[in-house]
């Protein structure tokens, strides 16, 4: 069996165990990570696309921003639509120019799978039979399989950066976790077409028939979702089927609608919030969607991995630096206050934009006045723009050793 030694043991190369090795690199702190996936797996599984302000200036200011920065589209506004008309909201004026950059979330993870081989850190792909062990002591344990070989790793930390349906928050003895769940009685129905954008803004619907979203990827592939039943047959929706139920959906009284094209790729996704609490066992801390989900209403999974990684990043180089283990202790807390307005603002996104099944004609009206005070008072604007561009992060990009100065993405 071969042992490896190191300081923190990442388990999970998705966007939160990606970002925090790199983190720790940059502030001289060795990461182990361990994905059960293969490198191409996680690079082309199709995921969302916003990143907030801040998120954008995370990666920037630890230089993996570069074709960020040149292939990204920035947004400052975008359209809440319902009744037939699109209503504009200028994020960048209510939040003294603060925007959104739509570049996947599989781009994010390739450029930073990059990054990670630079550095020539560890990373495992394809590891199998992962476990976490020994998470009450002051050396706990990862171990896998790889290439028909045993491996442990010896960690001071193990990061849980594996997902909703990784190992490590399963392997938090019975009692310790509180969670906190609300499944949502619809799913999302999501396309990538070979169509250019015909808005150069994301479009939100709330229709008769349900929800509806138009984004996009690049100036040649939009990115179209619909209000599905949570466990709808992706086989139910040839592609003709698809294309009637968007143009349904989306095509405002002024004539606008999306742009029709081959589609290359289709799946379903339920929706559910998902918050598990503390976000700490022992020396295993939990990250991104390890202890939290949202619904893809907000756009907040990514960012919230994010701003989680970086949480937890100024504690290490804290305890490394300096011994304190203070924020350590204060992490899931710091953490939480974030991750809770989050899930209220896309429970609230969620809940406003789509048609429930058990709701009443007394909901709906509520709905439409609901979109009509929010399109129609600067305030209401300026709340939805604040919380989509991203509330600011709970620790600062100084904390971790970078320069905290704002960037433009073109
Ligand atoms: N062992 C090792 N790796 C694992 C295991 C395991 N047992 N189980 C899951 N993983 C890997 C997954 O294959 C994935 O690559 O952990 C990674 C988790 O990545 P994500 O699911 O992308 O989660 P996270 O990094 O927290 O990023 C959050 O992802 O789901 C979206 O909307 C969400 O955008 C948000 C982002
Ligand atoms: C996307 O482009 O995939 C996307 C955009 C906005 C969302 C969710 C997903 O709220």
């Amino acid at each position: 069996m071969s042992v490896l030694r190191t300081q923190v043991g990442i388990v999970g190369a998705g966007p939160a165990g990606l970002l925090l090795g790199h983190l720790l690199h940059l502030n001289g702190i060795d990461s182990v990570i361990v994905e059960n996936r293969s490198r191409d797996y996680v690079i082309d599984r199709v995921r969302a696309g916003v990143l907030e302000q801040g998120t954008v200036d995370l990666l920037i200011a630890m230089g993996v921003g570069e074709r960020l920065q040149r292939e990204g589209l920035r947004h400052d506004g975008l359209y809440i639509s319902f009744s037939g008309h699109r209503h504009h909201i200028d994020m960048a004026d209510l939040t003294g120019g603060k925007a959104i950059t739509v570049y996947g979330q599989n781009e994010v993870v390739k450029d930073l799978i990059d990054t990670r081989l630079s550095t020539a850190r560890p990373l495992f792909f394809e590891a199998e039979d992962v476990s976490v062990e020994a998470l009450e002591s002051s050396s706990p344990l990862v171990r896998f399989r790889h290439d028909g070989a045993d491996h442990e790793i010896r960690c001071d930390f193990i990061a849980g950066c594996d997902g909703f349906h990784g190992v490590c928050r399963p392997s938090i003895p019975e009692g310790v976790l509180t969670t906190y769940e609300r499944v949502y009685p619809f799913g999302w129905l999501g396309i990538l077409a070979e169509a250019a954008p015909s808005s150069t803004e994301l479009v939100y619907t709330l229709h008769q028939r349900g929800f509806a979203l138009f984004s996009m990827r690049s100036p040649t592939i939009t990115r179209l979702y619909l209000q599905v039943p949570p466990d709808e047959p992706i086989d139910n929706w040839p592609d003709e089927a698809i294309w009637e139920e968007m143009l349904a959906r989306m095509t405002t009284r002024d004539g606008w609608m999306p742009s029709v094209g081959r589609i290359v790729q289709k799946g379903v996704t339920p929706m559910r919030s998902f918050v598990a609490t503390p976000m700490r066992y022992g020396r295993l801390f939990l990250a991104g969607d390890a202890a939290h989900i949202v619904p893809p209403t907000g756009a907040k999974g990514l960012n919230l991995a994010a701003s989680d990684v970086l949480v937890l990043a100024r504690a290490l180089k804290a305890y490394y630096e300096h011994r304190r283990t203070d924020w350590l202790d204060e992490y899931s807390n710091v953490c939480l206050r974030r991750v809770w307005k989050a899930q209220r603002f896309s429970w609230w996104m969620t809940t406003t934009l789509h048609r429930s099944p058990d709701e009443t004609a007394f909901d709906h009206q509520r709905q439409i006045a609901d979109l009509d005070y929010l399109t129609s008072s600067r305030a209401a604007m300026t709340s939805l723009a604040e919380q989509y561009v991203g509330l600011p992060m709970e620790v600062g990009l100084d904390s971790v050793g970078l320069s905290s100065t704002p960037h433009r993405v073109s």
